[in-house]
């Protein structure tokens, strides 16, 4: 059993957890993730490892809630605990000295770019971070990126904060006023978001780093429900992922695959509404 020790509502349906779980935060690296299980009746999901710290023994993992496991999650309070969490897993990013680097977090992607920036601003880059949710009150993290970053830039796609409209059109519109080169580009968010900056980008030829979030069940490479393609080549996201250059990425099959057991994803969640045979709230 792995015991969450705090736990606080980042938004209405976004939620933060540092959890006990030494031995993953002696080895956690920016950019990995865990699968976990809410209980042992659930389903396995992967979440990215948001934080860590070593000393404490404690891992952070920030949750959207978007369907079943996801709403027993976000029931779970202080002092409960998740039935298994398994991890690190996944390669970690590359933090190494580029120049000057732009991360785009959108949604409750901005939580997996945190260590990222953090990470890259450590290897001495020049760290400008884009941050983005459908309105003010979707927004996390904001005082944490501002941080770790060189310079921040805030979108909504209402525009009651920032700039008005998405994170891939701030940056279309920023990488046109830099008069200095952009060296590298991490995108994580939604898959569309990732495929709109993957294509902002490609014209200028800018490397881009996306983290892709398909399906996955074992995480360790032995399933196969994690497969996309990359570079036309087959890749499993569990394993040689979950970070691709999403120049190379075909966004096409990464959307269909996503979406292959809604029907049965919304099954379950009704079931979950009318009994839930795990947490009992
Ligand atoms: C490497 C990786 C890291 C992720 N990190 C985060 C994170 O830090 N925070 C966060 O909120 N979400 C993260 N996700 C997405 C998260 O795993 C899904 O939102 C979650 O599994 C949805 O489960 P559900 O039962 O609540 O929703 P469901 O109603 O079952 O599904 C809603 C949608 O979520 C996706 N999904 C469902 N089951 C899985 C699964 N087993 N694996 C992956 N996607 C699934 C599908 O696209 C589905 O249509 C990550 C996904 C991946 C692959
Ligand atoms: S999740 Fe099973 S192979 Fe990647």
């Amino acid at each position: 059993m792995y015991k969450i020790v705090k736990k606080v509502k980042l938004t209405e349906d976004i939620d933060r957890f540092e959890v006990k779980a030494p031995l993953i935060a002696k080895k956690a690296a920016p950019g990995q993730f865990v699968v976990i299980r809410v209980c042992e009746q659930g389903e396995r999901i992967p979440l990215t490892i948001a934080d860590y710290d070593r000393k404490a023994g404690l891992i952070s993992l920030v949750s959207m809630r978007v369907g079943k496991t996801t709403e027993m999650l976000a029931k779970l309070e202080a002092g409960d605990s998740l039935a298994n969490v398994v991890g690190p897993l996944g390669t970690p990013s590359e933090l190494e000295k580029f120049g000057n680097v732009v991360c785009v977090g959108g949604g409750v992607g901005i939580a997996p770019i945190m260590p990222i920036a953090r990470g890259l601003r450590e290897a001495g880059n020049n760290v400008v971070s884009i941050i983005g949710a459908r309105t003010s009150d979707d927004l996390i993290l904001e005082e944490e990126m501002d941080k770790i970053s060189d310079q921040l830039h805030v979108c909504t796609d209402d525009g009651s904060k920032g700039f008005k409209g998405f994170v891939s059109e701030f940056l279309g519109q920023y990488i046109k006023k830099q008069k200095s080169g952009i060296n590298r580009v991490v995108a994580i968010g939604p898959a569309p978001m990732m495929d709109a900056v993957s294509k902002v980008t490609r014209p200028y030829r800018i490397k881009t780093i996306v983290s892709l979030n398909s399906i996955m069940v074992d995480g360790t490479g032995m399933c196969g429900a994690c497969r996309v393609e990359v570079g036309n080549k087959t890749k499993f996201v569990c394993v040689d992922g979950p970070e691709f250059d999403g120049h190379e990425v075909d966004f096409g099959l990464l959307f269909a695959r996503q979406k292959i057991y809604c029907p049965e994803e919304e099954q379950s969640h009704e079931l979950h509404r009318k009994e839930c045979r795990c947490t009992g709230r």
